[in-house]
């Protein structure tokens, strides 16, 4: 087979993201993965802001791409096929990553793919071990700032899901407790940064449905975050931030792999696939690691620059995924 080359264009919330890989016979190769984060403009408000989100996308897809490509060092004609993300994630942002990449594949004539977005997410942890997905199925954690799901994938990218947040999302259960603790957003990477130094067995954060369900609950952990905070007051807190981190990490990481190695274990899988934005988190990866190899299961999640949204994700989810489908 000769070389196909694929742009994969994410926008779904934040990051406006094109990357540029190559797939040949069986392997992927990134050419390019590039990316603006838009953190700059949503800092000020603590949160991402869906209108300026979508402005942003605007001003920087154009930017982005020609970035890409001269990385890549192709030309915007060597692009064989486009695959973008459809949904889910915010609809202005969407809509700028949707009609960029069909006008493109328009004017040059290629097929274009839609992703879904988690798909991505999964597809970021084959893309330099493409096992056989098709042959075995698996156990997915996908743990992000909007998802936190654990689903059955079954040969031939079917999916089943397994169980699902009730409420907040892990990435969001780490941004929220970070707000509180006055570490900016998103404090994800913050509160994993500062957790090193720290004493996890420190203070016990609740657990919430710490039982046989498959489903999680992070909406109470912002309040547990807030009172603790209220009772030991300030000056203790910026004392302790470390501990207080590390503690809380372990809080949110503890019932997620949990969760994940025993619905592992009741589909009967002999393989974890960890993936999404929290799936950076260093203490997650070990302690999900330690749980898995405990219970004879084989752990894949993505490398670190593929962790969270990224458009390399997007285009290696349409090489795998079309492989199954077209
Ligand atoms: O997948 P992603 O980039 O965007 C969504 O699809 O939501 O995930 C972003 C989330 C944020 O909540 C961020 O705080 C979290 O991933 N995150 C982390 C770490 N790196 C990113 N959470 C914990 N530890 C990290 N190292
Ligand atoms: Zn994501």
């Amino acid at each position: 087979m000769s070389s196909c080359f694929w742009l994969g264009i994410e926008s779904s919330c934040d990051d406006t993201a094109c990357a540029v890989l190559e797939e040949r016979n069986d392997s992927i190769k990134i050419l390019s993965n590039c990316l603006y984060s838009q953190i700059d403009e949503h800092k000020a408000w603590g949160g991402v802001v869906p209108e300026l989100a979508s402005r942003a996308h605007l001003e920087k897809i154009v930017p982005v791409l020609e970035q890409a490509l001269e990385e890549a060092k192709i030309k915007i004609e060597d692009i064989n096929k486009i695959a973008y993300t459809k949904s889910p994630g915010l609809m202005g942002s969407l809509l700028v990553g949707i009609s960029f990449a069909k006008g493109l594949a328009k004017d040059l004539g290629i097929e274009c793919y839609e992703i879904n977005h988690l798909e991505g997410h999964v597809c970021s942890a084959l893309i330099h071990s493409p096992l056989s997905i098709t042959h075995s199925p698996l156990i997915a954690l996908i743990v992000s700032g909007g998802h936190t799901e654990l689903v059955l994938i079954k040969p031939g990218f079917e999916y089943v899901s397994v169980g699902r947040t009730r409420d907040d999302a892990a990435g969001e259960a780490f941004d929220k407790s970070g707000k509180i603790l006055g570490l900016g957003y998103p404090a994800g990477v913050e509160i994993s940064r500062l957790a090193r130094n720290g004493n996890r067995n420190f203070y016990e954060f609740p657990r919430a449905l710490k039982d046989d369900s498959f489903e999680f609950s992070f909406s109470g952990f912002k309040t547990a975050v807030s009172r603790y905070v209220q009772v030991k007051g300030e000056e203790f807190v910026k004392e302790h931030i470390a501990d207080i981190c590390a503690s809380l990490q372990e809080a949110i990481v503890d019932i997620l792999s949990l969760k994940t190695v025993n619905a592992a274990k009741k589909m009967g899988v002999d393989t974890v696939l960890l993936c999404g934005g929290v799936s950076a988190n260093y203490r997650l990866r070990e302690l999900l690691d330690e749980r898995c190899k405990a219970a004879g299961l084989r752990l894949i999640y993505p490398e670190l620059s593929l962790c969270t949204d990224n458009g390399a994700m997007i285009a290696a989810a349409g090489i795998l995924v079309t492989r199954v489908f077209f």
